[in-house]
Parts: C-alpha cells; sequence; structure tokens
C-alpha cells in the first residue's frame, strides 16, 4: 500500500507538511532520505504551501484571492471555472482522457508566478503561436491544453467548460496590463545547464528527490479514488504533443516548482537532467501523429527541446504510444 494511502486531496497540504515530520515515511529505494519540505517539525509552524515558497518569485501582479470572487451570476462562473481548473476530471471529465488537472501543473488554481499563472497568460492572448502557425485566441490555447497536456478532446467554444475557464482567467488578471510580458509568466524557461542534459544522472534525481511522491515508476499515487501526486509518464500522464514534453518547459517547471515546497532548491543541470529523464519515458502519442514516426518528428518535433522519435537509453521513444 502507498504509504499516502490514507491521505485524501483535502488532505495534501497536510501530508506535504508531515513529510517533514513523520519518522515512518520510508525512504526512496537509494536510501536517500526524504528532506523536509515543510516548517517545524512540531507541526506549530505554518505549513509551507508551494504558494507561499515558490522560488524567484518576482511576479509583478498579484491576482486577487479567491476570497474576493464576487456573489452573483458572475462569481458563479468564476468558481465553475476555478473547480474545473483544480479537479478537471470530476468537472469536466467528458474532455479529459487523463488523470491530470489543469492546477496539476499550473500551482495555486493558476495563480503562482513562474508556474503560468492564468493572469500572466490572458493578457497575451491573440498572440501568434509557431506551434499552429497561426494566431490564436484565448480559447483556442485552451482546448490545446485539452488535446495534448490532458489527453482528452478540445471542448467546443462557447461550451460550458470553456466559458467557465475563460471567465476564471479574466477574473483572475483584472488589473493586469493587456498585451505585457508581465514578470513571472509562463514557465522560466530561458536558462541552460552547465553540461548537456544526462539521463542516467536524471534518473539519480528522479530517485533522490522525486519518487518519494511521484513513485519510483513515475506513475503519482492515489487515494481513494483521487490522484494525489499526480503521474509524469505512462498511460495516465500528458501526452507526446504537450508542452511539458519539452526540455526547456519541464526543466524550468521542475526549477521552480520541484520538489513541491522546494522549489529552487535544485541546482540548473539536475533541473535539466531530471527533465530528461522524465521526458525520456513512454507516454500517449501525439493526436498529431501521421503513422510514421520519423514524419511526425519532422513535422511537429523538429526541435532540440523534443526527445520524440529520437532514441534514448535504448527506447525510440514515441514508437510504444499508448492511446
Ligand atoms: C502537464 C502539465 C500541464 C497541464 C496538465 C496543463 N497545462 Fe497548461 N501549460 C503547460 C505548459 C508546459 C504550457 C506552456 C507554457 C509556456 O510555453 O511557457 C502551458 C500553457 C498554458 C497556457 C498559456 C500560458 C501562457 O503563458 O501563454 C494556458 C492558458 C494553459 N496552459 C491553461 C491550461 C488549462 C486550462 C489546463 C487544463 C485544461 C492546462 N493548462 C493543463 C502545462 C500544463
Ligand atoms: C512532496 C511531494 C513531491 C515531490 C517530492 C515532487 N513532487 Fe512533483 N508534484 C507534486 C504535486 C502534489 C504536484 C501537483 C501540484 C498541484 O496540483 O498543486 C506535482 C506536480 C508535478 C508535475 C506536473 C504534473 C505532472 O504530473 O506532470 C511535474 C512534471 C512534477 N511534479 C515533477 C517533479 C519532479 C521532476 C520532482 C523531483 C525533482 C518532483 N516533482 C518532486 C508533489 C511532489
Amino acid at each position: 500500500m502507498s504509504v499516502f494511502g490514507f491521505i485524501n486531496a483535502a488532505g495534501l497540504l497536510a501530508a506535504i507538511s508531515m513529510l517533514g515530520a513523520c519518522d515512518n515515511i520510508r525512504p526512496p529505494r537509494t536510501g536517500a532520505k526524504p528532506s523536509p519540505v515543510a516548517a517545524p517539525s512540531d507541526g506549530a509552524g505554518p505549513v509551507v504551501a508551494p504558494a507561499a515558497a515558490p522560488s524567484g518569485q518576482s511576479a509583478g501582479f498579484t491576482p486577487p484571492g479567491h476570497d474576493q470572487i464576487p456573489d452573483g451570476p458572475y462569481g458563479d462562473i468564476v468558481r465553475k471555472g476555478r473547480d474545473i481548473f483544480t479537479d478537471t476530471r470530476t468537472h469536466a471529465g467528458e474532455f479529459v482522457g487523463n488523470s491530470l488537472s489543469c492546477g496539476n501543473c499550473h500551482l495555486d488554481a493558476g495563480r503562482l508566478a513562474n508556474s503560468a499563472p492564468l493572469w500572466g497568460a490572458y493578457v497575451r492572448y491573440p498572440a501568434y503561436r509557431s506551434k499552429t502557425g497561426q494566431v490564436n485566441n484565448y480559447t483556442e490555447r485552451l482546448q490545446g491544453c485539452f488535446m495534448y497536456s490532458m489527453n482528452g478532446t478540445a471542448p467546443p467554444a462557447g461550451s460550458e467548460v470553456l466559458v467557465a475557464l475563460e471567465t476564471y482567467s479574466y477574473w483572475m488578471a483584472q488589473g493586469a496590463p493587456v498585451g505585457a510580458q508581465l514578470p513571472g509568466a509562463g514557465y522560466p524557461k530561458k536558462f541552460k545547464p552547465p553540461q548537456p542534459p544526462d539521463y542516467a544522472r536524471g534518473e539519480a534525481v528522479f530517485v533522490e528527490n522525486c519518487a518519494l511522491c511521484h513513485g519510483e515508476d513515475g506513475q503519482g499515487q492515489s487515494a481513494a479514488g483521487r490522484q494525489v501526486f499526480p503521474p509524469l509518464w505512462g498511460p495516465k500522464s500528458y501526452n507526446w504533443g504537450a508542452g511539458m514534453h519539452q526540455l526547456d518547459n519541464a526543466a524550468g517547471f521542475i526549477k521552480a516548482n520541484m520538489p513541491l515546497g522546494r522549489g529552487g532548491s535544485l541546482s540548473d543541470q539536475q533541473a535539466w537532467d531530471v527533465a530528461m529523464f522524465m521526458n525520456a519515458q513512454e507516454r500517449p502519442q501525439d493526436p498529431r501523429f501521421t503513422g510514421n514516426l520519423a514524419d511526425t518528428r519532422a513535422k511537429f518535433h523538429d526541435d532540440p527541446n523534443s526527445l520524440y522519435g529520437l532514441e534514448v537509453d535504448g527506447r525510440l521513444l514515441g514508437s510504444d504510444p499508448i492511446r
């Protein structure tokens, strides 16, 4: 049984605080000790939530708190959008093909700087995207998230799900300058490691710093049917078309936010190494797959940040697609 078997989703923060305090949680197989991720082990101090201790936090914009969502019909849609964002399967399950929620990668319900916050995104659309070769509006951007990050299908424009997510983003971005690249928007992906990323070193980083929560097999952990720690690869993860499969996005996200509660603790090299290890595992096929791996790589993955279609550690990535 999972050491987190007794935790429900609402107890997640309590669980994280316990990781530092509890003696009977076993270290991963290296024998590395789980590092404390929370403040005082007497349990009296404040829990270090991801929102409270992000690394490199340099947000030029502070979004409103959830207690500021207004009453009435507008507030109702905002709350609906927040619920979809933080528990996507429950509230928009028909469009979701894995066990992730939007909020797993956009932390603090899409509020956290350096975690591609919604307030940083909303004000920058419509925007040209090289991925689609077109100017996309915000609705189209959200549809892409469902197809790739959520390995599902795009909700139709104007559907309740997309309207709610747009309204939630609009509400969160109130007062943010339109068209600006705000500090803390996106993931901090513009840093490079001293050496090229390395699979074996990345595996060691994973075993020591990630497996405790995400599982030795990277499949995450669930309790009472709910995903408490999300999977990093395999059939329940993001697919080969998702932004997180790109090494720069993954390294930036990991460097700023992981291990959860200890963002900024890995070196640049460690963040890139573990991003490579994570993204050199199999995951669901790119929905744009043309039927031929080399062709699909040439068309959609002609980028040093993508390992799709390449051979790493003896495996030809994307050739064993889990659908
Ligand atoms: C597996 C992680 C993951 C999941 C799950 C995920 N996203 Fe994202 N999202 C990303 C990545 C990576 C990017 C690209 C960020 C970049 O290019 O800087 C992104 C980009 C975005 C953007 C544009 C951000 C910007 O600054 O331009 C929005 C909006 C967004 N996601 C919304 C969502 C929504 C809504 C969901 C759920 C339906 C979702 N995401 C699920 C990883 C994820
Ligand atoms: C203390 C537990 C914990 C540790 C240790 C940890 N994570 Fe996470 N990780 C989480 C949780 C919980 C989330 C989802 C956050 C949320 O929903 O607010 C997450 C989200 C993620 C995501 C985005 C969602 C997904 O599944 O794709 C990635 C990628 C990730 N972690 C990678 C890592 C890596 C790499 C390490 C090691 C360097 C690591 N994590 C260490 C708890 C942890």
